[in-house]
């Protein structure tokens, strides 16, 4: 098993394959622990990018890389823990806190997303100290 922070879980989806190939169906309330309110999508990144480098005060977020590969690196503020996203019937969910990061995306990456709020500037951490005292104070809590 892959270690991942106890915000996040890899989760084999069901493929409803057949003779003519392969279909995988999503819906609030099955395959995923949330209501979507937001799916997109990250493709066409330039070769050598990183992206990401934020965290969340208050969203769910599972991530499915539908086509070619890239590699998630995921920070409780503790330890980083990495996961590459190769199959498009895993899927990753991340909770919150925690750090982000994308990188080494194939040239054919499609990067779906589905997020369990609309976008809301307010809610992205984006400075690493301000997450680190987020994450503390966040373990404390549940301590
Ligand atoms: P950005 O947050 O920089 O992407 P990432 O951190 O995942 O690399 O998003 C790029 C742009 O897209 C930025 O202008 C914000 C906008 N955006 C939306 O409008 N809605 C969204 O759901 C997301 C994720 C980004």
């Amino acid at each position: 098993m892959i270690p991942l922070p106890a915000e996040c879980e890899l989760v084999e989806l069901q493929i409803r394959g057949d003779d003519r190939g392969s279909l995988i169906a999503i819906e609030n309330g099955s395959q995923i622990p949330f209501d979507v309110k937001r799916v997109y999508y990250i493709f066409g990144t330039t070769a050598g990018t990183s992206r990401g480098f934020h965290a969340h005060h208050d969203l769910r977020q599972f991530a499915i890389c539908v086509a070619g590969s890239c590699v998630m690196t995921l920070d409780d503020g503790v330890q980083r823990y990495q996961v590459r996203l190769d199959r498009p019937d895993l899927g990753l969910q991340i909770g919150s806190p925690i750090w982000r990061e994308m990188s080494e995306f194939s040239p054919d990456c499609v990067l779906l997303v589905l997020a369990d709020a609309p976008y809301q500037d307010s809610d992205y951490i984006r400075d690493y100290a301000d997450f680190q005292q987020i994450a503390r104070k966040s373990a404390g809590d549940e301590a």
